[in-house]
């Protein structure tokens, strides 16, 4: 990828455990994250005044005013300075996948070089998940989503995600929750060599956002079930989109076929999360 280009991947929520909430209404999260090898791509070019574009499959229903985040995160990190910007937008929108979220992190990537600016430190203020996405490797996320760690010791995960082209309103999740303080992961997570090792893991783990997910969109238990040959099935952030893990990439190819075939309406596509560094489509 050029200079001025950024790959905005996918976030995945391989678990999102809701232990507490603070004063302010956030909650408090314990969540390991992963990148996939797909994404939406900005593009930026010099520029006397700040603009944005937005193309690609899933343009339709993005703003590319003000409020979009790209712009947001341009002119968090300068308030005058131009660039003409392209947001080729192949992810969902408010789908628990942190389109917004990656897209800001890469706006501030691109045009902190385009700039020759340092990245601010403070940029949890666009969206709790923006300091992830700066560094879109494995993560332990915790506090409301700042705070983050590597993970390391994790294999590439071959997968399927889905979405069923509902958006799930994330401060609605949240308020449809009903306990707010469950266990976090242990405090140190094993080594885990394969995919199969991950899976088994993770099924002792949860995403407590599911239930009242369901109850904001009940479609998530469609998704959910077309995973069902999936080593593990989980829904993602606060949803819709769930994701398969799968042994093999020819697994979950033939999973995200058959499952694009029974819903041709859904978003479904087969990723690797966790992917070696460089391999992204
Ligand atoms: O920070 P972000 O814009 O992603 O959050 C959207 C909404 O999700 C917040 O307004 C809040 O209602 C909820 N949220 C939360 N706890 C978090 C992250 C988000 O309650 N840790």
């Amino acid at each position: 990828m050029k200079v001025n280009e950024a790959l905005a991947p996918a976030k995945v929520n391989l678990t999102l455990h809701v232990t507490g909430r603070r004063d302010d209404g956030y909650h408090l999260l314990d969540s390991l994250v992963v990148f996939a090898d797909l994404g939406d791509h900005l593009r930026a070019g010099p520029a006397d005044d700040l603009t944005l574009e937005v193309t690609g499959p899933m343009a339709a229903g993005v703003s590319a005013g003000p409020d979009n985040l790209v712009l947001r995160a341009a002119r968090h990190l300068h308030p005058s300075r131009g660039a003409r910007l392209t947001l080729d937008k192949h992810l969902p929108a408010a789908a628990g996948i942190g389109g917004g979220s990656s897209d800001a992190a890469a706006a501030l990537r691109v045009l902190s070089r385009l700039w020759d600016l340092p990245l601010p430190g403070d940029c949890v203020v666009l969206g709790a998940d923006v300091p992830v996405c700066l560094d879109p490797v494995a993560q332990r996320l915790s506090g409301i989503g700042e705070r983050h760690i590597p993970a390391p010791g994790l294999p590439p995960l071959p997968a399927v995600l889905v979405n069923p082209g509902i958006a799930a309103s994330t401060p609605a999740v949240f308020a449809a929750l009903e306990n707010r303080t469950n266990s976090p992961m242990p405090s140190k997570l094993p080594r885990l060599d394969t995919p199969r090792e991950v899976a088994s893991w993770l099924a002792t783990q949860r995403n407590d956002l599911t239930a009242p997910a369901r109850t904001v969109a009940p479609v998530i238990e469609r998704c959910l079930s077309a995973l069902h040959n999936a080593r593990l099935a989980r829904m993602s952030g606060s949803g819709a989109t769930c994701f398969g893990l799968y042994d093999t990439r020819s697994d979950a190819e033939a999973a995200a076929k058959a499952i694009a075939q029974a819903e041709p309406d859904w978003w479904v596509r087969e990723v690797t999360l966790n992917p070696p560094p460089s391999s992204s489509r």
